[in-house]
């Protein structure tokens, strides 16, 4: 079976100079995308969102016209070159700070999202479990905060954490962390969950626990999830649908259908020839996105981050 890959043709890869600048206040779509930013049964929309960050002078366009959204209990992951805007998408979902004025519209279950939504929960890419708590506390709190019954010990136990549910943070591995961040997380029961990389640090064998475990979970309560990943495997073994950005200012210029059975096991998928196929296809179009794009005009006067970063850790 062949993969479905929806091309967003309107869309360019490569940008050009033009493109590049968003009119204040625009709300609609200059890309005229068909239905997928606007579907009855969405958790989330993403209509025509465009986000500059400013910083003094500079100004640096991060997204441009991003259009999609995500159903009820659909788990869409989205994957892109680093750098080009995918944590900055979840930002605006989830209504926290922004680096800059955003155009276009954000909706919760048909609505202007509000921030901190108790329907939403978010695991941000870094580390963020409260250090003077332990780990039945934090993943605890999460479900006070949303005034939501849960049996903890349970969940820990789910995430393989029963015995560590009375560290602190700092006495944990790096794996266990994440897993008691996604405790914490379950344990808001969302109805969108957003993920930023969650386990990008993990090694091949936590890494597959954890798929199972969360997946397991999801399956129980299947709500939307926006799920960043630069792991091709991973994004297969978890999506029902996967979006492609474009390097920055980052739109979405490829959708994938992933119509393999659940529950989903890696070791059973890599024998597939329709994963394979799906395999191929994506990183096809991740190669097409790191090839084609030139740089945005806008960022002609961007500092140089990773040589700021190098001076910064010399002094
Ligand atoms: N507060 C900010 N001020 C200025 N620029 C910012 C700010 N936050 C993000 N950016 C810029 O926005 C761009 C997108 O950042 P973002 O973190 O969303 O990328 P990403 O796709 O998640 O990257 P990665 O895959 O490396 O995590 C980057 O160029 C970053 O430097
Ligand atoms: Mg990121």
């Amino acid at each position: 079976m062949k993969p479905v890959i929806r091309d967003r043709p309107d869309v360019p890869i490569a940008v050009s100079p033009a493109d590049t600048d968003v009119p204040e206040g625009s709300a609609t779509s200059a890309t005229g995308l068909p239905a997928s930013g606007q579907r009855p049964d969405a958790v989330a929309e993403c209509r025509s969102v465009s986000l500059a960050a400013v910083n003094g002078s500079h100004r640096i366009q991060i997204l441009r016209q991003v259009d999609f959204s995500i159903a009820d209990g659909e788990f869409v992951c989205i994957l892109g070159p680093s750098g080009c805007g995918k944590s900055t998408i979840l930002n605006a979902i989830s209504g926290v700070r922004l680096p800059g004025p955003l155009n276009g519209e954000i909706l919760l279950k048909g609505k202007p999202r509000r921030p901190y939504d108790s329907d939403v929960a978010y695991m941000v890419q870094h580390d963020t479990l409260l250090p003077w708590r332990t780990t039945r506390q934090n993943v605890q709190l999460a479900a006070d905060l949303r005034k939501v019954t849960v049996d903890v010990d349970h969940l820990l136990a789910s995430v393989g954490l029963s015995e560590f549910a009375d560290f602190f943070p700092a006495q944990l591995s790096g794996g266990m962390r994440k897993r008691a961040q996604l405790a914490r997380v379950l344990a808001q029961h969302p109805r969108l969950l957003l993920m930023d990389e969650p386990f990008g640090a993990l090694d091949f064998q936590t890494r597959n626990d954890i798929y199972e475990v969360f997946l397991d979970r999801w399956l129980e309560f299947k709500c939307g999830v926006a799920f960043v990943t630069h792991d091709l495997t991973e994004a297969i073994t978890l999506a029902d649908r996967i979006l492609v950005m474009s390097r920055r200012p980052a739109t979405i210029v490829k959708e994938f259908t992933v119509d393999l059975p659940r529950p989903r096991r890696q070791r059973e998928l890599i024998k597939r020839d329709d994963y394979r196929d799906l395999h191929e296809a994506l990183w096809e179009a991740l190669s097409g996105v790191e090839a084609d794009q030139p740089s945005a005009p806008s960022d002609l006067h961007e500092p140089d981050r990773a040589e700021q970063g190098r001076k910064e850790q010399l002094t």
